[in-house]
């Protein structure tokens, strides 16, 4: 091999599956460049520059890709009401094609000639790598010796101690990821889903016990679809989802505990901490309601559907995904406006919204004085909206 093939590129996460990989690739002869990505995730970044550098890599670099990902990543998901199987908010699906580009742009950089991940053979987050790295450099080799060279969980924990990698804080019992639009819990006591969740798998979500007990207001002020303002301040994307995270999660709102259908075919159950998207995307669909047209209201979510699966099977850099965020797009122009959320202990509820675009028509709405609704229209429409039954009826002979 040349020495452009053996220089790797890592897809680094800090734990122990990617610090064990680095080891790994350099046992093979590989100099590894480990990329850490900062999408929102609340870590010690110093400790895994460390742990990388521990583990044999030529060289470790964190990005900070937060704004990028809120940006291009989440803001789509905002406007597309991104949820997969209805519940979750696609916190790994977003991440990874974001963490991909990274990837891609320091392996161009080094002159690597392979790109690696440490994704096991169950998951999705192996689709989401792989066919992003075949769409942005299909050029490069893709590796991904925990899956391939089969390094269970307890081959890791032997290898990382024979190879003194300090994992003391990275090995837990769930497996986690994390950024800035929600945390995810897999595995441990989880694995069986007629155990209730144990309360030490949650991180970002208060449990009962300490919720406030007054509920707590906040209004969110949209702009074509983008949160652009908190209780009239006007923030940065990532500032408003940080800092709706942290109020619902103070009031235990956004535990999600579902079984989800993941692309390689097995159900699994997950266990995801999620309030600034649910409190978004809440706040987004009421905004929504009051300013998008009937027919267009009925078909967005057609497409919304069809989106969120793309993102989830690790389709972002496919045309068909960036197809649908034209039309979104198209849809957003009207989404502006506020709405109030009202957190209280286990929930966050949308009271109140308004628009300069709303299509709500209070003359048209009112049962009170002011009626513009001329009613006299009304009788000969609902004679012809009923027509077609009653032909039908009459020739069923249903009639009484
Ligand atoms: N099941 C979720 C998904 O596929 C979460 C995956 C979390 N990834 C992980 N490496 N722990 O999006």
């Amino acid at each position: 091999m040349d020495t452009h093939s053996k220089k790797a590129v890592l897809a680094y996460s800090g734990g122990l599956d990617t610090s064990v990989t680095i080891r790994w690739l350099t046992e093979q002869g590989y100099e590894v460049h480990a990329v850490g990505v900062d999408v929102g995730q609340r870590e010690d970044f110093d400790e895994i520059v460390d742990r990388g550098a521990k583990a044999g890599a030529a060289s470790v670099r964190v990005i900070d890709a937060v704004d990028r990902y809120a940006a291009e990543f989440l803001t789509p998901a905002i406007k597309a009401n991104g949820l997969y199987e209805g519940k979750y908010p696609m916190v790994s699906g977003l991440a990874r094609p974001c963490i991909v580009e990274e990837v891609v742009r320091v392996a161009r950089e080094v002159g690597a000639g392979v790109v690696a991940h440490g994704c096991t053979g169950k998951g999705n987050d192996q689709v989401r790598f792989e066919v992003s790295f075949g769409v942005l450099a299909p050029d490069l080799e893709v590796l991904a010796p925990i899956r391939d060279a089969n390094i269970p969980r307890e081959k890791a924990v032997a290898l990382a101690a024979e190879w003194g990698i300090p994992i003391a804080n990275v090995v837990t019992t769930y497996s986690v990821d994390e950024n800035l639009w929600g945390r995810t819990a897999e595995c441990g006591p989880l694995e069986d889903p007629w155990v209730a969740p144990p309360e030490d798998a949650f991180e970002r979500t208060a449990p009962t016990a300490t919720r406030p007990t007054e509920p707590a207001e906040m209004t969110v002020a949209f702009e074509r679809g983008v949160p652009a303002a908190l209780d009239g301040e006007t923030l940065g994307l990532a500032e408003v989802i940080r800092r709706l995270d942290v109020l619902g999660g103070a009031f235990g709102f956004g535990r999600v505990d579902m079984i989800e259908n993941r692309r390689v075919g097995i159900k699994s159950r997950e266990l995801y901490e999620v309030p600034g998207a649910l409190a978004i995307i809440a706040a987004h669909r009421a905004l929504e309601d009051l300013t998008l047209e009937r027919d267009l209201a009925h078909h967005k979510p057609l497409l919304e559907h069809r989106w969120a699966d793309l993102v989830y099977d690790g389709q972002w850099f496919s045309p068909l995904r960036a197809a649908i965020d034209a039309y979104v797009d198209a849809t957003q122009a009207p989404v502006s406006g506020e709405v109030r959320l009202r957190f209280e202990p286990g929930s966050c509820t949308v009271v109140g919204r308004r628009s300069g675009s709303s299509l709500y028509d209070l003359s048209l709405a009112t049962y009170g004085s002011g009626d513009a609704f001329d009613q006299s229209d009304a009788e000969g429409y609902v004679r012809l909206y009923g027509l077609p039954l009653k032909v039908w009826s009459a020739k069923q002979g249903t009639g009484t």
